[in-house]
């Protein structure tokens, strides 16, 4: 069949600047005529797709087969050899970076935006991958923006029709430019062969038999993997899995993994002794909670240090683990587990794109970020779906339904092939002020560590404008006006802290030497305690703060049930001082966060 290449006349849009991950704008954006084509034409040209191959996925969110059909059309004008395309366009986050790399593509983009809602009046994205499998850097998306401010004109089939609902393949002769190739796939099959040549699949199936799990795919793209793996692979009940049709909307629910918007799996956990884990998942994939029994929260801080801390359970890792990375705002647990193994640390910004050049280099074999998204080996395949399920498998750590983070165990007492520690089934809610004495509290021993409280509070939708003075404050506070930070004590009853050194956090990449200006702002106590402010780069309109802070508690001998205080209470002064020194109520109007997690 021949396809005519017509060339349209366009005007720049404003504002299509790819943010931490990828262009994300309200669906409604997208549809205004060019706007959505005017980008694809940038990603198409900065990509450099001519003649190459790439992949098309989504979460299934409002709007997505609509673009699918439109990169179809463009990639054809354009020059692109060929296209996989997901069935349905249905293909997670980390599906996409897995076939990148199995197949060795050029590079895929992926329509998503992530944990935001869907549907018409909510949200809509566009995200590109390279062929490392991960997002792309910012010297390309950097170029695609600039390409977006010049833009006079794009190419398109608008005749070409292909029917991505039926697993084939189809040729197209587009006029002037040759063969256009279209493979739909299931968009499932790599990323569960990846995921069984790295994980030990008959031993999570054996332990999941009496160690009962629950899995929220909040109506996101991981339904179906969820299902495959944990039904199909793993032989898991029905009752195991919910919420696994993925809808334009989400079914209502924000996608968003974490306690306020995975809410119904928190109440369902808190209130039944049927599952021993329960784990929500954002609307691509690349995001998790992990909850214990009766809904005990685990940090993302923690949940990388203790995957890392038991590696050498994953048979991926029996030969070793490479070095470990967090992004800056993400507790310091993961740097004592790295200290323990004796491996190579990072601290990157925010954005999983920074952790790419230091995989592709094989100096990071494991990394997470305090947004709830891990990453294992090969690049970026952060296996999601079964990271979750590394704290059950026997001869790991056994993840306790109510001791807080701070009671996380670290390394130099536990190898990683230590016994597990499993915490008694029968501790009730809320939290016990004193364990009971079958408690094997012993098994972790804290005296050479410094456990950490981590919290996060978001202030969601704040006017954009008093927020940036709020940032350009206290950059100023920490380049030291008015007597800056450094050496000044803060008091809140009881505790006091003394700010070690403060800075906004630059990043020089030690591959290939990038810098990274102004990721936040770090205030570090000369106990090792932070607090660090910044703004977040996934919001579609306002500003959303993000403050986060972590502190160290050592507790004597005898008195470690104290390390199950909760979190809020044990940070309360230390949060307490952040609002008062970034003036967070009078400059975003808010008495309290909107998410706490
Ligand atoms: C996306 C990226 C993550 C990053 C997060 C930051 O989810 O994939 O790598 O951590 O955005 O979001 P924020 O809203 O805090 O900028
Ligand atoms: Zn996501």
């Amino acid at each position: 069949m021949s396809v005519p290449v017509v060339t349209v006349a366009t005007k720049p849009f404003e504002g299509q600047k790819p943010g931490t991950s990828g262009l994300r704008k309200a669906v409604k954006v997208f549809q205004q005529e060019h706007y959505t084509e005017n980008f694809i034409h940038c990603v198409l040209e900065a990509g450099k797709t001519v003649g190459q191959t790439l992949v098309v996925g989504g979460d299934g969110r409002y709007y997505g087969e609509e673009v699918v059909a439109t990169i179809i059309r463009m990639a054809a004008a354009h020059g692109v050899a060929k296209l996989v395309v997901a069935k349905a366009g249905i293909m997670s986050t980390p599906a996409v970076s897995a076939i990148i790399r199995e197949r060795g593509l050029c590079g895929g983009i992926v329509l998503t935006a992530s944990h935001n809602p869907g549907g018409p009046d909510a949200d809509f994205g566009i995200k590109y991958n390279c062929s490392n499998g991960g997002p792309a850097p910012d010297h390309v998306t950097n170029a695609m923006y600039g390409l977006t401010t010049q833009i006079s004109q794009y190419k398109i089939c608008p005749s070409l029709v292909c029917d991505i609902h039926i697993i084939q393949t189809s040729v197209f002769q587009v006029d002037g430019v040759g063969d256009f190739t279209v493979e739909v796939v299931d968009g499932v099959d790599g990323y569960v062969r990846l995921m069984k040549s790295i994980f030990d699949f008959p031993a999570i199936a054996a332990f999941i038999k009496s160690f009962p799990v629950l899995m929220d795919s909040l109506n996101g793209v991981t339904g179906p993997y969820v299902e495959r793996i944990f039904l199909g692979e793993l032989g898991a009940p029905p009752s195991s899995v919910r919420n696994t049709k993925p809808l334009p909307d989400f079914g209502g629910l924000h996608p968003d993994p974490n306690l306020t918007y995975a809410a119904d799996l928190v109440a369902t956990m808190r209130g039944t002794d049927l599952y021993k884990m329960g784990a929500a998942f954002d609307g691509d994939g690349d995001r998790n909670m992990i909850l214990g029994e009766r809904g005990f929260f685990v940090t993302p801080c923690d949940s990388v240090a203790v995957i890392a801390n038991n590696a050498s359970c994953i048979p991926y890792f029996r030969g070793g683990v490479g070095g470990l990375a967090r992004s800056m705002p993400t507790s310091c647990a993961l740097d004592r587990v790295a200290a323990a193994l004796k491996v190579e640390m990072f601290e990157v910004p925010t954005g999983w794109k920074y952790f790419g050049n230091l995989m592709d280099a094989g100096r990071l074999a494991i990394c997470g970020e305090e947004s709830f998204g891990y990453s294992l080996p090969s690049g970026r395949v952060y296996p999601q779906v079964q990271s979750t399920l590394r704290y059950s498998l026997p001869s790991g750590t056994v993840y306790p339904h109510h001791l807080p983070s701070s009671t996380l165990t670290y390394p130099h007492h536990l190898p990683p092939s230590s016994t597990p520690i499993i915490y008694p089934h029968h501790l009730p809610h809320p939290l016990p002020h004193h364990l009971p004495s079958s408690t094997p509290i012993s098994t972790i021993t804290y005296s050479h560590h410094l456990p950490s409280s981590t919290l996060r509070y978001d202030y969601e939708n704040c006017a954009a404008e008093p927020c940036g003075a709020m940032v350009a404050r206290l950059r100023g506070l920490v380049d030291g006006v008015d007597g800056g930070l450094t050496g000044k004590s803060f008091v809140d009853g009881e505790k006091s802290y003394t700010v070690d050194r403060a800075d906004d956090f630059s990043y020089t990449d030690p591959i290939d030497g990038s810098v990274a200006t102004q990721q936040g702002i770090r205030v570090i106590m000369t106990d090792g305690s932070r607090i660090v402010y910044r703004l977040s780069g996934t919001g579609s309109s306002g500003a959303t703060v993000r403050l986060y802070v972590e502190s160290y508690e050592r507790y004597e001998d005898g008195q470690e049930d104290r390390y199950l205080t909760d979190s809020q209470t044990v940070l309360r002064p230390l949060l307490n001082i952040a609002l008062n020194i970034a003036q967070l109520k009078q400059y975003t109007g808010r008495d309290g966060p909107t998410v706490v997690t």
